[in-house]
Formats: C-alpha cells, structure tokens, sequence
C-alpha cells in the first residue's frame, strides 16, 4: 500500500495509474476506521483496479469545536487495516494540503432544500464543509466510482447533487449500513460512548426496526409519535430530530402514498455524542 502524505505523492500515484489504463474507486474517510468503512473498501477492490482511501479529519465541516476536538484519531490502526483489506493508495494530507489558501472565504455551494432539512437544519455549515473537501478530493483523486455509507443518508444526496452541479464524471455508489450484533450503526464516534451509553444506544436502531413494522398499519404521524417517544423514554438518549422523508428531495411525506421511497432518519444525543441513522420505510 501506497502511502501519500501530501499531494505530489498522490499525483504520482494516481498517474501511474491511469498511465495503465486502471479504474480507480475512491472511499473518502475522516479514519477512525471501523467495519463500515471496511465494507465501501472491499467494495472497491471488487469493483475497480485500484482502491484509494482518503484518511482526513476535514475542520471545516465541524460546526461544533469540541466535536472537532474530540473526534477519534486512531491513524497507525487506520493504516493498518486499509493494508490488510488490500487498500492500494492511502491519502493523508495535512490541513494545509486541503486549504493552502486559509479556511476563511472558502467557496459556497447552494444544495436548495436538500441543505436546510434534518442535518442541516441542526449543523449550519456542515454540508457546505463536506461539499468543499469531498470536491477538492474528487479533482484529486480522479476516481471513476467513490463509495459513501447510507448511514450519512443525506450526505449522500448531497455529494450526489455536487457531482450534478459541478459535472464531476465520477460515479457515487452508496452502499448499505453496517451495524453491530445489537443493531447499532457503526459510527467513528461509538468509541466515545460510555459502557452504559453504548448499551443504551441500541434502542435507537431497534426502535427504528420496530418503526418499520409499525409502519405497515399505521399512519406516518403515528410511527414518527412512537420513534420520539420510545427514544426518549431511554434515559440516555435524546432525540434531536426524527423525520420520516422522500429518499430524493429529503421532504417531509404525510402519508405512505406521498413517495416511493421513504425513509426514516434520526438524530440522537447519547450524553456527550452525537449519533445518527436510518431505515427504509417504503423502497
Ligand atoms: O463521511 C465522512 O467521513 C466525511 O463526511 C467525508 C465524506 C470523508 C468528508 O470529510
């Protein structure tokens, strides 16, 4: 495995590459490796040539500065693990490779309402932090296909829309959540949970597979009622949002009819972290 610290090595890499006429699948990382992430390389490998990680915590998609601050740095593991899952090339640049020109006056993308629902109702920033990083990673990288976990359900529409609006010839190939044997979904931030919390934290997934049965008898005003209330009654749990929505425009539905695909995304503070997920209600 090709490790590249700093674009010029990337450069090399990659052009060597494409001198051999290779795919390239990209799966784009803030490290913290876990299982999830494990799936989108593996996916890669068996789709394209040649496989490239991208390990960097990106500042500028980080609203919150303890969220920043707090968020798992586990690099020599990372790199590990990238090798053992036959990873060709890891990027890892610093925070100056990304934005040599500062991270003040940095460009604005406009996503409509896409941006403005759920995350980005609660993140301001967020979206437009990812859209900048994934962007100057894809001119980097020049992958054929890049790899996105439908955890980050609505990062994926939106790296989808960016793709649109900056004709990016990259295809973005979302790929299905990963969870622990208790049903939680794998998330970098796990680690940060308390011994009682991550117990705790399993009935934010089970209350949303119980929302899917519920889903085939009762209203969409009903399921939403239960998922908020069954959340909360969990001492440690808090739901910030739970909106049961369009899989295209992230609208709100009233009713089973209004798309056809729906799915239900939530938000939930476990003490001191920030976990989200979703399920497919209609497909
Ligand atoms: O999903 C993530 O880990 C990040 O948002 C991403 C896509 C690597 C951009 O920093």
């Amino acid at each position: 495995m090709i490790i590249c610290t700093n674009k010029n090595a990337l450069f090399q890499a990659i052009d060597k590459c494409k001198a051999q006429g290779k795919t390239i699948g990209f799966v784009p990382t803030m490290g913290a490796l876990h299982a999830g992430h494990i799936s989108l390389i593996n996916r890669s490998t068996a789709e394209c040539d040649t496989t490239v990680a991208s390990i960097f915590v990106n500042p500028v998609q980080f609203n919150n500065p303890n969220d920043l601050q707090t968020y798992p740095r586990t690099l020599e593991t990372d790199l590990a693990l990238l090798e053992t899952n036959n990873c060709d090339i890891v990027f890892v640049p610093q925070v100056e490779d990304m934005y040599p020109e500062g991270m003040q006056n940095l460009e604005h993308y406009n996503f409509g309402t896409l941006e403005t629902v759920m995350e980005g109702a609660f993140r301001p920033g967020h979206f437009n932090g990812v859209a900048i990083v994934v962007k100057r990673l894809f001119d980097l990288v020049q992958a054929d296909k890049a790899f996105f976990g439908d955890k980050d359900f609505q990062q994926v529409a939106i790296v989808k829309q960016l793709v649109q609006q900056c004709t990016i010839p990259i295809q973005i190939i979302p790929c299905p959540i990963v969870r622990e044997s208790d049903g939680l979904a794998m998330s970098s931030r796990n680690v940060r949970l308390t011994a009682d919390e991550r117990i705790q934290a399993a009935q934010i997934s089970q209350t949303l597979f119980a929302a899917q049965k519920m889903a085939k008898t009762h209203s969409v005003q009903e399921v939403k009622n239960f998922v908020i209330q069954t959340i909360n009654a969990v001492p440690a749990l808090e739901v910030e949002y739970f909106d049961i929505v369009d899989d295209t425009y992230l609208q709100s539905v009233q009713s089973w009819d209004d798309a056809e695909r729906i799915v239900g995304c939530v938000a939930v503070n476990v003490g001191a972290v920030r976990l989200i997920d979703n399920v497919v209600f209609l497909s």
